[in-house]
Parts: structure tokens; sequence; C-alpha cells
């Protein structure tokens, strides 16, 4: 990985199972954030735990963001899905808009938050 940037270990790929998910925190600019990562059959993607409706943690801190079907990402207090491929809106109250997608580094089995990005969703 690029000596001049900043990565945060998330967990290793061997800790998440297809079709699982793994809530994390960081801090970015001093302040505490809450991401999610998940591993859509072997492609890795995080992103904000932060539904496009109403800013909130999609959730419930129970570290689930999967549907029960698998198909999509769900908010739990209104229903929005978002696709897990992309983050777009599948539907619900979101409203076309696309959860804040998480630059991720990969090396090994480590998966990393990629720090050094400037954040989009400030
Ligand atoms: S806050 Fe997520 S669907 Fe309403």
């Amino acid at each position: 990985m690029p000596q001049n940037r900043s990565f945060v270990l998330i967990c290793k790929s061997s800790d998440l199972p297809p079709l699982s998910s793994h809530p994390f925190t960081f801090f970015q600019a001093g302040e505490k954030k809450e991401g999610f990562l998940i591993n859509e059959n072997g492609t890795f993607n995080a992103y904000l735990n932060r539904c496009r409706h109403q800013g909130i943690t999609l959730d419930w801190d129970t570290g689930d963001f999967y549907r029960p079907d698998k198909k999509v990402l769900i908010c739990k207090t209104h229903g929005a899905t978002y696709h897990p491929g992309t983050g777009a809106c599948a539907g619900g109250p979101c409203n076309g808009k696309s959860l804040f997608r998480l630059p991720l580094a990969i090396e090994g089995e480590g998966i990393y938050l990629d720090l050094s990005v400037p954040e989009p969703f400030s």
C-alpha cells in the first residue's frame, strides 16, 4: 500500500463470510463515524452507516445490513433498500439517492479503510 496514505484495518477477509456484514467505527477530521463492510460474494464494499432518507443508521445496532433474502441492503427504520454492489437506492424512501461509499484497500487478507481519500459526505 502507498506509504503516504492513511489506512485503518477493518477486518480480515476470512472473518467475513459471503453475504454478511461487519459494522465498524472510524475517526475522520476528529469526528467519530460509523461504517459497514459487506462481502457481496467475494467483492468487498464499505458504506457510511447513514440512511439517505433521514440520515440515521440503517441497522439499529444489530450489525446486519442485508435483508433476509440477501438481495439488497435494508434500513430497518422505514425499509429503504440499497443495491449491495453500488449502494444505489433500490426502493423505498431513499428516493434515488445512494449510500456513501467508503474507499477500501485490500492487501493479503487485510481489508483496510483508506482515510486519505477526502470524504464525500460532510
Ligand atoms: S431512515 Fe432509513 S428508511 Fe427512513
